[in-house]
């Protein structure tokens, strides 16, 4: 079975082939024939060597796959069932807690870049309904992420507002499910282009953060009074602009640093506002099942991009960093 594998100190054209056979799954253990993973930034920073790994390290943190073989106490799950990974394996539900944060694959234990590996049975979701495998394997992190910011944080209701930033997997995710929901979306993006695509998908505002240097304040005026929630994913590079767009009592969810991990807030500018700020990194498994049951119901399908077979799996990560990207790129083995 091949699986690809990141050096010690990364870099994309360091990406290795090798050879790994699974063996057979110990108790509580099955084995995932797995078929498909999604790139989320979070990858790109241990392949590019910026999150630091063991020598030899599996990447991706998403993967999605066939249950072939059933280890012993296992009654969950049977050969043949369609499956896909979570984000945190040991955070079932309830609150997050240290330990319920730590075992991230493709990090610290082996990810999903790879055709079969054993995995403890509880840590795996069904998929939606007439998912293909490279549907599944965009919505561990991105989707999970989008639905835990708008559903389970935010408390989303039909005829709020809700701000997304560009146009990169979690962001689309997060558009399609608030508009399933019944919000008015106010989208940014860099790229005409790409305005054109995200108001094909239901945005009913798009605003070039490019072009518009004071994009939050536009956003806010766009539903008059400010957005009620805001997903902030440029982190330093966006936190003033998220600041200006949120509503008097509205909410920022901090999700991302893709313009940088520091920035300044105007604190009188909360304490007027009475804006609440969250921070939120995934989800957990409830969490998940309940998004599978959403996406369901609304029949929502991820966009996606691009797809790569394994052993492009570096050239994958070079398109995502360049932003030619709108939605998810996957990677099919
Ligand atoms: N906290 C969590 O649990 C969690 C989970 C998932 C992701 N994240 C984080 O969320 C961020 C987005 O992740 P992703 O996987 O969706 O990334 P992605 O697909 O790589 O998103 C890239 C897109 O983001 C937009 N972008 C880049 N810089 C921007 C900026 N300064 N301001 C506004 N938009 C900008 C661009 O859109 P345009 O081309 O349209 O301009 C770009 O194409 C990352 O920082 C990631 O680490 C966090």
């Amino acid at each position: 079975m091949r699986a690809a594998t990141v050096p010690a100190g990364g870099g994309l054209d360091k990406i290795t082939l090798v050879e790994r056979e699974p063996g057979a799954p110990g108790p509580g253990q099955v084995q995932v024939r797995w078929r498909a993973t999604s790139l989320n930034f979070h990858d790109y920073l241990v392949a590019a060597g910026q999150i630091p790994v063991q020598d030899g390290r599996i990447p991706m943190s998403d993967g999605a796959g066939e249950i072939t073989a059933v280890g012993e106490g296992v009654a969950d799950w049977q050969i043949g069932d369609h499956v896909m990974s979570t984000f945190f394996p040991f955070w079932q539900g309830g609150a997050p807690t240290l330990h319920k944060l730590m075992g991230v694959a493709g990090e610290t234990v082996d990810g999903f870049a790879i055709e079969a590996s054993n995995v403890d049975a509880n840590t795996l979701t069904g998929i939606p309904a007439g998912y293909s495998f490279a549907e599944a394997a965009t919505l561990p992190c991105a989707a999970l992420t989008a639905w835990r910011a708008l559903v389970e944080e935010g408390g989303l209701q039909p005829g709020q507002s809700v701000l997304v930033e560009g146009s990169g997997g979690m962001s689309v995710f997060a558009l399609q499910m608030a508009k399933a929901a019944g919000a008015t979306v106010i989208a940014t993006t860099s790229s005409d282009d790409k305005a054109d695509r995200l108001r094909e998908l239901g945005a009913d505002h798009v605003v070039n953060y490019k072009t518009d240097e004071r994009w939050g304040k536009t956003a806010g005026k766009l539903v008059r009074s400010g957005v009620d929630l805001v997903l902030d994913v440029g982190g330093g590079a966006t936190i003033k602009q998220s600041t200006e767009a949120v509503a008097i009592g509205g909410s920022i969810i901090l999700i991302g640093i893709l313009g940088g991990r520091d920035g300044t807030i105007t604190f009188p500018k909360y304490f007027f506002k009475q804006a609440s700020m969250i921070g939120i990194a995934v989800g957990s498994h409830e969490m998940q099942r309940r998004m599978v049951r959403g996406i369901d119901v609304a029949g929502l399908k991820p966009v996606i991009d691009r797809r790569f077979p394994l052993e492009a799996l570096g050239e994958a990560f070079a398109y995502q960093i360049s932003g030619a990207h709108f939605g998810k790129i996957v990677v099919e083995y």
